[in-house]
């Protein structure tokens, strides 16, 4: 597996498999209309348009993009996602660390992430502490997040 910046020509994977992931795991800790609208706002062109603002990275396993992980340029964290069929094969903590360790290069002190349910644990044994419980709201969709934070340092 290696890690690197994502290019444009990985929207259309990046796509898929951040709707499959969403649809196969965070399914277990949302409704099915949640899970609907959720994977539904996703599409290739806005992974596409949002390399200008976004510093993106996936992760890619025999030619297959197995996961994404991105954070604004203004240093807000935005996305990690790892494929459904290789969940828990370490691609999220290594994407994770690198999005770390960039942001920490270009001057973040810190990480506050909206964790879905599903990745609290996650994002627990990676150092983050929960804030509080909140609520993520897009057009037509809510969703119960926590809202977790790290100090970035480096190691
Ligand atoms: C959350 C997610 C990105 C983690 O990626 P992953 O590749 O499955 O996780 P890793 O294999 O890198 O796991 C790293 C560590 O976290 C732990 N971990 C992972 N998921 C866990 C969970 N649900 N509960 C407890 N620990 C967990 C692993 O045991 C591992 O520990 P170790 O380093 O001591 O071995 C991935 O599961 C995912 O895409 N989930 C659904 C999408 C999602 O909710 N994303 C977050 C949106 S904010």
């Amino acid at each position: 597996m290696i890690i690197r910046k994502f290019r444009a020509s990985d929207a259309v994977a990046v796509a898929r498999m951040h709707r499959g992931t969403i649809r196969k795991i965070n399914s277990k800790d949302y409704s099915k209309k949640q899970i609907e609208v959720w994977s539904g706002r996703t599409n290739a062109k806005k992974f596409r348009g949002s390399m200008k603002s976004h510093i993106q990275f996936v992760a890619v396993d025999k030619g297959r993009i197995i996961g994404l992980g991105g954070f604004r340029k203004d240093g807000k964290f935005n996305s990690l996602y790892v494929h459904h069929k290789y969940i828990g094969k370490g691609a999220g903590k290594r994407l994770l660390s690198k999005m770390e360790r960039e942001a920490l290069k270009m001057g973040f002190k810190k990480f506050t992430v909206n964790s879905s349910l599903t990745a609290k644990n996650f994002y627990q044994s990676q150092g983050y502490r929960v804030i509080r419980k909140t609520l993520f709201k897009r057009p037509q969709l809510i969703l119960e997040v926590y809202k977790m934070e790290k100090k970035l340092r480096s190691k």
